[in-house]
């Protein structure tokens, strides 16, 4: 079994990526809702969130992390990875790879206030491409739209055109840095125009997960995947239905997580 975590919606397209890249794996998906949006927190407290989610899906029994959630690999790049008996497959060092791979060079990154403030993205891109000028932006508004289920809406076009702004108009490339904002892409491609183009490090993220699946020996799974969140059912079954496009999704509320 594969386990993914997010706080809220937004690791639900890196499920999408994994269920069409390793469909015959279980997957465990977290969504901390209690706890969205993430962002906006301070490190500390990001800290102990992420040492939560990875405790919780260890002992669910993931056989691998695959991180779903931007915010929180910045937050281990600071303050190191919470140990974990399964093996992490780090989401934003997947996002650099595809920087290196190629070739981009001015590159820009938008994401949420706690991942630009760590710096965490120009880090991974400069350690691999030390000649890589990396831009990072971020706007606080889209999180919230897209777990109030207006990604389809003239505001959510109007924040995404907004913090696209804020960026150089000749970028190579535009990362989609937070997991909530590949479901607002349509706004992004409608936003940078054709020559820029829009990475949704998710591929690779699924990428990575088949082939450390398949070195590992992890075994396919056999039930279907469950869904929890620490928040409310009833929307939350609604966007695993659209998200990933299951009809009768396995979901589950959990209280949140204790400290
Ligand atoms: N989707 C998450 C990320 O990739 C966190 C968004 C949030 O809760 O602020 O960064």
């Amino acid at each position: 079994m594969l386990g993914v975590f997010d706080s809220g919606l937004g690791g639900l397209s890196v499920v999408r990526r994994l269920k069409e890249r390793v469909p015959h794996h279980e997957l465990l998906f977290f969504a901390d809702q209690a706890h969205v949006p993430y962002g906006d927190r301070e490190p500390n407290e990001l800290a102990s969130l992420l040492a939560r989610n990875i405790h919780f899906l260890n002992h669910a029994g993931v056989s691998m992390i695959v991180m779903g959630c931007n915010t929180s690999c910045a937050i281990a790049q600071q303050f190191g990875w919470p140990a974990s008996s399964a093996p992490i497959v780090d989401l934003i060092e997947s996002a650099a790879l595809v920087i290196e791979r190629q070739g981009y060079r001015k590159v820009g990154v938008v994401a949420t206030t706690a991942t630009v403030r760590a710096k965490a993205y120009s880090r991974a891109i400069t350690s691999r491409v030390p000649n890589a000028r990396v831009f990072e932006v971020a706007e606080p508004a889209l999180v919230p739209l897209v777990e109030a289920g207006k990604a389809g809406t003239q505001e959510a076009h109007e924040a995404v055109a907004a913090v696209c702004d804020q960026l150089p108009s000749d970028l190579d490339a535009v990362i989609l840095a937070c997991t909530h904002y590949p479901i607002l892409d349509l706004h992004f491609a409608d936003a940078l125009g054709e020559g820029v183009a829009l990475i949704d490090p998710a591929f690779e993220q699924a990428e990575r997960a088949a082939t450390l699946a398949v070195a590992n020996g992890i075994a396919h799974g056999v039930a279907p995947s469950t869904y929890i969140t620490s928040g409310d059912l009833e929307p939350f079954r609604t966007a695993v239905r659209m998200i990933t496009g299951e009809f009768e999704p396995n979901v589950k509320a959990v209280a949140p997580l204790a400290r």
